[in-house]
């Protein structure tokens, strides 16, 4: 039998080449266009499969990642789920270290598929489902003390290239090839700011004119210099009070964009019931942050954003009514 060309060879090839839909419905109202790239159809449900793909491929190809080894790294879910998916497809043995307080889903999606994963507790005071930075911080010292007790390999996603990388490489691409090129503003709710930090990078290489504006929850806003007055947001994902942020270039940065977790909760739920896009609450925040920019200096423009991953990671939050 001959090989097809239809066949990918494993999960992995399916990661990446997303659709890019217009977000009609929701922009009735509003003078401009929101076009969303629907990273919750990566094989993962989010769009981190493609850093895990990015960072082990190429610790592989310089000799940082050796056969056998086992990696370590800490997630609010999604990564780890792409590592999960990365290293059982290539026989690394994977350990997940993350926050109790982020959606159990994502702790037994990642379990499924093969990872080990260390739950870490939060700060007395923290909220399950609203992971601050300091909750953060304590997965960060389990993890570093993993990775030692296990002489693994750390897929360090706050810190490695391979993270903006990916988007660079590919997200930015696909979204200019989408276009043609044809749109004026990208927005983007940082975590670890690899996403914004990739696609801004594409995007400005291509087009300076295009305008990148970094994303952060209202009363954590802390890279737009304000002061932290609610660390523990619902915006799962990022929004960690963390600055700097290692991997993203004040040049690339534009503005500043706020969105609240009412904002971004509205908005997610109007993804589901008037366009049929069933994603998180991130997606809710970068479609929010799109629409303040269509109301306000964007008016007749057009804005392109990133879902990020699946609503159905957050089906044991109060996401969903
Ligand atoms: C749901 C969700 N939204 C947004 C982000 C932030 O993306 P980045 O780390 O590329 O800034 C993440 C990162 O883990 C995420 O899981």
């Amino acid at each position: 039998m001959t090989r097809s060309d239809h066949v990918l060879p494993s999960a992995i090839e399916a990661i990446g080449d997303t659709p890019l839909v217009e977000l009609s419905r929701l922009t009735r109202t509003v003078d401009g266009r929101i076009l969303a790239k629907l990273e919750y159809l990566n094989p993962g449900f989010s769009k981190k499969d493609r850093i895990a793909r990015q960072i082990i491929e190429g610790a592989e190809a310089d000799g940082r990642l050796r056969p056998g080894q086992t990696v370590v790294e800490l997630t609010s879910g999604n990564t780890g789920t792409g590592l999960a998916i990365v290293c059982g497809v290539k026989g690394y043995k994977f350990v997940a270290v993350m926050s109790k307080g982020n959606s159990r889903e994502r702790a037994r999606m990642m379990s499924a598929l093969g990872a080990e994963v260390v739950l870490v507790d939060q700060l007395p005071g923290s909220k399950p489902g609203q992971v601050s930075g300091g909750d953060l911080e304590l997965v960060e010292q389990e993890a570093q003390r993993l990775t030692k007790e296990r002489n693994a390999f750390r897929a360090d996603q706050f810190n490695l290239e391979g993270n903006t990388r990916a988007h660079y490489l590919h997200t930015s691409q696909e979204i200019i090839r989408q276009t043609n090129g044809e749109f004026d503003a990208f927005c983007d709710f940082v975590g670890t700011g690899g996403s914004f930090a990739g696609c801004a990078r594409g995007f400005k290489e291509y087009n300076p004119a295009i305008r990148c504006y970094l994303v952060e929850p209202t009363g954590a806003a802390i890279l737009a210099g304000e002061a932290v007055t609610n660390p523990n947001h619902r915006i799962q994902g990022g929004g960690y009070s963390i600055s700097p942020l290692p991997l993203v270039e004040a040049e690339y940065i534009d503005g500043y964009l706020q969105v609240s977790d009412g904002e971004a909760v509205k908005v997610a739920r109007r993804l589901a019931k008037e366009e049929g896009i069933f994603a998180g609450f991130s997606a809710g925040a970068n479609v929010a942050a799109a629409l303040q920019l269509l109301n306000g200096a964007f008016r007749g423009k057009t804005v392109v954003v990133l879902l990020n991953d699946s609503g159905l990671k957050y089906l044991s939050t109060d996401l969903w009514e």
